[in-house]
């Protein structure tokens, strides 16, 4: 990774906006999912207009020219219309090379973990040097906000970063899932009479699944083929610096620490000091909350150049994911 690049929206939601929307609380809201505020885009403003300002700030901040850009992988759920891609606009706007090759991945919020391991195996077969992935999601579109279930947890914004070739250790390998059987555990469905669509969620259950699959897909990343024990696993866990999980529920990413801590038989908080958490400002932004939780901490100075890290996500589809990267 040689830069990365992030931009929110201006406007800010707070849980004291919301509860003048919804019968809810501040106090519900920060015990039952962490997040105190929200960033919610403009009319004017899509995945589009926000991942291209994320991208320019990923090239600004690794110091190559737009040119340089082979292949650009876009992790998006909220494209309106559909065609073209979210890619597609962000290569024009972005004015990058005329023969660029563009794709959107649409996997939940575990779009951005799939899009960065589609640009790995670009990488890693020799066919491209420099790719940028961008996670851009405006869920605030299909949001509910007559819906307390859902319209809490929903934020807007972008994350980016250019992958380059490199003869020193970057991304070491993913690990991606799925559970197609319960797809509809979190989907769009139209709202009576209305031509638009909104998210719709069983949000005890998509619970129960985010903390187990976030867990398993740690494991399978330090040991793919499955057949470390106990203390080989704790080893390989105890070399990674930093945990960069999708960014859904202060709670869930707490619940799997302690389910890290517990199986592994670590000390209490060995897991959970490894936690990388930017919801309390950004609540669940889909595809953006780890490339922007990664542009943060590098800024910022939590995260530094050699660390290990992980980038663990889940999502509608079902979809989860992991992906191991000296940064
Ligand atoms: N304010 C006040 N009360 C509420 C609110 C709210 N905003 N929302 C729900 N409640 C009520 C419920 O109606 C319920 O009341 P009842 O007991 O009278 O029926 C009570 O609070 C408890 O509801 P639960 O759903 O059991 O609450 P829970 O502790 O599970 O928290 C939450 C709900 C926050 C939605 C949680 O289940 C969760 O985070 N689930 C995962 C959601 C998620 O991460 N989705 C995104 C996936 S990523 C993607 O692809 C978009």
């Amino acid at each position: 990774i040689i830069g990365t690049g992030s931009y929110v929206p201006e406007r800010i939601l707070t849980n004291r906006h919301l509860r003048e929307m919804v019968d809810t609380s501040d106090k519900w809201i920060v015990e039952r999912t962490g997040i105190r505020e929200r960033r919610i885009a403009s009319g004017e403003e899509t995945n589009v207009t926000m991942g291209r300002i994320a991208l320019e700030r990923a090239i600004e901040n690794s110091g190559i020219r737009c040119e340089e850009i082979e292949f650009l992988v876009v992790g998006t759920n909220t494209t309106e219309p559909v065609w073209p891609s979210a890619s597609g606009h962000i290569a024009n706007l972005l004015g990058l090379r005329k023969d660029l090759p563009f794709l959107d991945v649409q996997a939940g919020c575990t779009g951005f973990n799939f899009a960065f391991s589609v640009a790995e195996m670009f990488i890693k077969a020799g066919q491209y040097r420099t790719v940028a992935v961008i996670g851009t999601d405006k869920l605030s579109a299909i949001t509910d906000y007559q819906d307390r279930n859902t319209c809490v947890l929903f934020g807007d914004g972008a994350g980016a970063l250019i992958l380059k070739q490199s003869m020193s250790e970057g991304i070491i390998r993913s690990h991606l899932g799925g559970n197609a059987r319960s797809r509809n555990l979190l989907i769009l469905s139209k709202k009576d009479g209305t031509g638009n669509a909104y998210i719709r969620m069983e949000g005890r259950k998509v619970y129960t699944f985010a903390k187990k699959a976030m867990v398993e897909s740690c494991f399978r990343v330090l040991d793919p083929s499955g057949t470390a024990d106990k203390k080989e696993l704790r080893t390989l866990f105890e070399q990674v610096t930093k945990i960069i999980p999708h960014q859904a529920n202060a709670r869930i990413i707490m619940g799997a620490a302690e389910e890290l801590e517990s199986r592994l038989e670590l000390p209490a908080g060995e897991a959970k000091n490894k936690m990388i958490v930017t919801i309390e400002q950004y609540g669940n932004n889909s595809c953006a909350s780890i490339p922007l939780a990664l542009d943060i901490s590098l800024r910022t100075g939590k995260l530094r150049k050699g660390d290990l890290v992980i980038f663990v996500g889940f999502g509608a589809g079902l979809t989860y994911a992991a992906n191991l990267v000296r940064i």
